[in-house]
């Protein structure tokens, strides 16, 4: 074969697709400025920094000294200027970038944005306020790059960590109970499992990527908890110091989102916002139920046939609405629908069943109707959404 006709004249090359040892040819000699991609993004969501982020940017500097580094702020539209402030110091300096996003919020949405928007093989994901210590950094790069581990966790509970500096008694009682509840639900090994402070390798992130919560504070123990095989982690200590400019964002709304992503997790991702949804459209068949037993029971009808009636009234009131809300994104249609219904009927009446049994086991041992009666109830929902999930309305 004419091998000549497949060779490719290196001219025609742009110059940034070439191998990185090719000697420049006069036209890319311009080009010699053109840097490779970093090796380490370090990601720093920011909420009204602008008071912290000079400091920080020094401190930094000289901790990634002799490290091909660049920093990616990501800032929620702060009030404060902080994004005007980290465009003047990325006009100074190439290495540091800022996202500015608009009408959104959210620490873990926010970290993922930078991690995705960088192509640094590794990243890094640290607070702006300081109160991470940018001097592990180097030591984490460094484990990371022996091939040791393929996550290290910055962590604040380890012998050699501190935790009191910067952490209300009330927290770090908190912050104890909520991480004792990962380990034992969702077997998770590190023993900071809330830390905002941690580096892996990008590639890692990208994969479990689709299935992270935007949501919260909990971006490492939804990596740690999504991914399929587990991960090879480390933990270096460090000082949790005290905040010293502006105030924390962590309030109620941050542990209810924790305590669902645990659940959600735990369960496989089953109990999730569609559980709730599922739960909800079970309280208003129940009314449905209801209402449907006295229209009819008024007109004159046995008990047994208005209860039949009222059964049959709410196993189609929902059916529709979970296949047009809960399921809405595995929506039966046609004859679909009709087969889903009858499969949706048959599961539910084994709930019945089960519920049934349930609650009047209960009720020998200890009888407190409406406790066993809800047990039960329980029992049943729990069974019609499981298995319903997994049969009528299973993922294709
Ligand atoms: N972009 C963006 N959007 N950034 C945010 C948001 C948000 O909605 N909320 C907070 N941040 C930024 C802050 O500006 C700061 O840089 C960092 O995220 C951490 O926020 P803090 O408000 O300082 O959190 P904290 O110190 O109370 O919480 C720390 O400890 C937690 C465990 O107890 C953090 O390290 C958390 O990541 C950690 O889970
Ligand atoms: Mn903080």
């Amino acid at each position: 074969m004419d091998s000549a006709r497949f060779q490719i004249d290196r001219a025609d090359v742009p110059c940034g697709l070439r191998e990185r040892d090719e000697p420049l040819s006069a036209s890319c000699e311009q080009e010699r400025a053109i840097q490779p991609s970093p090796e380490l993004a370090v990601i720093i969501p920011t909420l009204n920094e602008a008071g912290n982020i000079g400091t920080l940017m020094d401190r930094l500097r000289q901790a990634l000294a002799g490290i091909s580094w660049e920093v990616v702020f990501v800032d929620d539209d702060s009030k404060d200027g902080t994004i005007d402030f980290i465009r003047r110091l990325a006009l100074r300096d190439h290495r540091i970038c800022g996202i500015r996003r608009i009408g959104r919020r959210g620490l873990a949405g926010a970290c993922m944005e930078g991690i995705l928007s960088s192509s640094a093989p590794i990243v890094a994901v640290m607070d702006a306020d300081l109160q991470h210590d940018e001097r592990r950094l180097a030591e984490m790069l460094a484990i990371l790059k022996s091939g040791e581990a393929d996550l290290v966790v910055a962590t604040r509970f380890d012998d050699g960590g501190g935790a009191n500096g910067g952490l209300s008694r009330i927290r770090h009682l908190g912050s104890r109970l909520a991480i004792r509840l990962a380990q034992i639900l969702l077997g998770v090994v590190l023993t900071d499992p809330m830390s905002g402070f941690f580096m892996t390798r990008r590639e890692i992130v990208e994969r479990v990527a689709p299935r992270l919560s935007q949501h919260g504070f909990k971006i490492l123990l939804d990596i740690v908890a999504s991914s399929p095989a587990a991960i090879r982690t480390e933990e270096v200590p460090f000082t949790f110091p005290p905040r010293l400019h502006g105030e924390s964002k962590l309030d109620a709304s941050v542990v209810t989102e924790y305590l669902g992503l645990v659940v959600a997790k735990a369960s496989g991702d089953l109990i999730s916002a569609r559980f709730l949804l599922f739960g909800l459209v079970g309280f208003c068949g129940v009314i449905v139920h209801l209402t449907v037993l006295y229209l009819l029971l008024r007109q004159e009808l046995s008990f047994v046939v208005a209860q039949t009636g009222a059964m049959l009234g709410a196993m189609l009131f929902n059916f529709t609405l979970n296949n047009a809300l809960t399921y809405r994104d595995r929506r039966r249609r046609g004859w679909r629908f009709v087969t889903g219904l009858i499969l949706f009927a048959s599961l539910c009446s084994v709930g019945v069943i089960a519920g049934v049994g349930v609650s009047a086991a209960l009720y020998q041992d200890s009888p407190q109707w409406w406790l066993d009666g809800i047990a039960g109830a329980l029992v049943g929902a729990l069974w019609n959404y499981v298995t319903n999930s997994a049969i009528t309305w299973r993922a294709h």
